[in-house]
């Protein structure tokens, strides 16, 4: 047995918004233990550089607006692959989560009286598509940071316990229940074993899988890699959105809120091309119709200067609004590009930025198994699960949506759950899985091998040109092949840094290995999915597939191969219809 054991009730895995929204709502059971465990500080994760807003109807904009209407909108966003009942949850309790965090103390913009100001999103309407609506509630483009320390305030106020650069490593799943984690301390490199009545998975997204991303250096999958592992199957690992306005070659995201408060898309004919590709939406179309479009532009020799990039033109827009709405992302193009967006158009290219797929839940975030029954004490929830209310596709601002909400029900399932539960034993040895990988590593230190660096850049490189924003088997069957190859030389990745506190060659070669393991799943989801819908577009089945596709992809992780295997999708009210606005 490891020598640090923590017994705590509830354990939170990751601070960013989904864990800490659970963690909130744990403490509000009397007399429960919480503890978080985080890789990062809390207030340094990724929920911090979500921008745009959160949606909500709250119709405070002088337009009308409706739950059914937001539904809808995510729905059809999602290209009909979203579970209906999940998404009615998430839309009907939105205006609950939004005045809850305001009464958190969460400063949102506000309108002239006072009320939480709204902006335009893309794929966002009024009356089932007949024209967009101001649904996002946002903190100038700082929301998510703002949510951020809004729930670290409350969960330190509330009493919760934070175990902060605790990466997890393993899950401690036995007789078809979760007992709790090990993770490992990075100031150490000691092992930890947490016992616990229920965990829930809040570790976020695995963007850093493609070279060019809006994801932070820490998404990389863990959570999921490490459910894989136990056997937990992995949901619509196909769709990961690419947002089409991130900062050409860097990736760093500029907020659809650019678009939303009028900014423009144009070609280097100084054309606003997205009037041919979406005549009704135009640049406030869905994320895929519009990253699809920009690499068509750049495709047909429209790219500026024929190079990977179109503009975003904010300059009509005026300082005030710049500088009022939109101060983050005129900040990020003073420091990193030299240019003011008040004057000059900003280069733009498609982003990796949001996992569709994940963990599969229920609408109470409990994890299920493959058969669909519950994992006992094992939720999941934000960007690494997948209770489906995206589908296909994510409509902007439903992300920041999803975490608080999802995050909420998550801590109150867990609450009941410890309520009634008893504490579970673990083996002699719970730790020991962990550290004989992490062991294996130590070990090859200064040795020849792989370098994890050159791996990742390798895999991201791959990923980037065959399986992004276009798809077809020849990519999808080159990518397999080339990553079985990188999976075998995974496992030999050599460390050169012997030492045990803060050994970031470690992990990265760790994080390498899982990441590796995700992209083959991802490709083998995608090579299997002969049609296109949402955000995976296969060029070879141009066409959605309701058919014989109108279903989510499940993939299991066995004898080092993916399996895949399927289930329906929930309906409530929407029946699917095809075409872009
Ligand atoms: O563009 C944005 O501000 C991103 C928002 C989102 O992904 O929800």
């Amino acid at each position: 047995m490891s020598k640090h054991v923590h017994t705590y009730d509830a354990l939170v895995v990751g601070g960013g918004g989904a864990g800490l929204m659970a963690a909130v709502y744990l403490t509000r059971q009397p007399g429960l233990r919480t503890a978080v465990l985080s890789k990062l500080y809390p207030t340094r994760s990724h929920t911090g550089t979500a921008q745009g807003g959160i949606s909500a109807s709250l119709g405070n904009m002088g337009e009308e607006d409706s739950w059914e209407w937001h539904a809808f909108d995510t729905v059809k966003g999602g290209d009909y692959l979203g579970d209906q009942d999940a998404i009615e949850i998430m839309c009907r309790e939105a205006p609950e989560v939004v005045y809850d965090l305001e009464h958190m103390g969460l400063p949102f913009s506000r309108t002239d009286d006072g009320r939480i100001a709204q902006r335009r999103f893309g794929g966002h309407t009024q009356n089932y598509g007949e024209s967009l609506v101001r649904r996002s509630c946002y903190a100038a483009d700082r929301t998510g940071h703002m949510i951020l320390q809004t729930l670290y305030q409350q969960s330190i106020k509330h009493g919760v316990r934070f175990f902060d650069e605790f990466q997890v490593v393993d899950l401690l799943i036995d007789d078809g229940g979760c007992r709790g984690a090990v993770a490992l301390e990075l100031r150490t490199g000691d092992l930890h074993v947490f016992r616990s009545k229920a965990l829930v998975l809040a570790t976020g997204g695995y963007g850093r899988i493609w070279e060019i991303t809006s994801n932070a250096i820490t998404l990389t999958g863990d959570g999921l890699f490490v459910s894989a592992r136990c056997g937990i199957p992995l949901e619509d690992m196909e769709f990961f959105q690419f947002h089409p306005t991130g900062i050409w070659k860097l990736g760093f995201l500029i907020t659809e809120g650019v678009r939303g408060e009028g900014g423009i898309l144009r070609n280097s004919e100084g054309e606003r091309f997205m009037e041919r590709y979406a005549p009704s939406l135009k640049d406030l179309a869905s994320r895929d119709v519009v990253s699809r479009a920009i690499y068509k532009e750049i495709r047909a020799g429209r790219g500026i200067d024929g190079r990977r990039y179109v503009h975003l033109d904010a300059t009509h827009l005026g300082a005030d609004v710049i500088e009022q709405k939109l101060p983050e992302i005129a900040d990020f193009c003073r420091i990193y590009l030299g240019i003011d967006p008040v004057t000059d158009p900003m280069p733009v290219q498609p982003t990796a930025h949001f996992a569709m797929g994940g963990i599969p839940t229920d609408i109470h975030g409990a994890v299920l198994a493959l058969d669909g029954s519950v994992i006992r004490g094992l939720y999941a929830a934000g960007e690494c699960a997948c209770v489906s209310v995206h589908g296909a596709n994510r409509l902007g601002t439903n992300s920041l949506l999803d975490l608080v909400v999802f995050g909420r029900r998550a801590g109150i399932a867990m609450a009941d759950h410890c309520a009634a539960a008893e504490l579970l034993p673990v083996g002699d040895d719970p730790a020991g899985r962990a550290r004989a990988d992490l062991e294996r590593l130590w070990a090859t230190a200064g040795k020849d091998g792989e370098k994890a660096a050159e791996i990742r850049r390798e895999m991201s490189e791959l990923m980037m040109n065959n399986v992004s924003v276009f798809r077809t088997e020849e990519l999808l069957i080159e990518a397999k092949e080339k990553l079985a190859e990188l999976k075998e030389r995974a496992d030999r990745i050599a460390i050169d840094d012997p030492s045990r506190g803060f050994n970031l060659d470690l992990t990265e070669a760790w994080e390498t290995q899982g990441m590796v393991v995700l992209a083959q799943v991802i490709t083998e989801c995608a090579l299997h999915r002969t049609e296109s819908r949402g955000a995976h577009s296969r060029e070879d089945f141009p066409d959605r597939d309701d058919e014989n596709w109108l279903k989510h992809t499940l993939a299991v992780l066995r004898d080092g191969t993916v399996e895949i295997g399927y289930k329906p999708v929930s309906f409530t009210r929407f029946e699917p219809k095809e075409g872009v606005s």
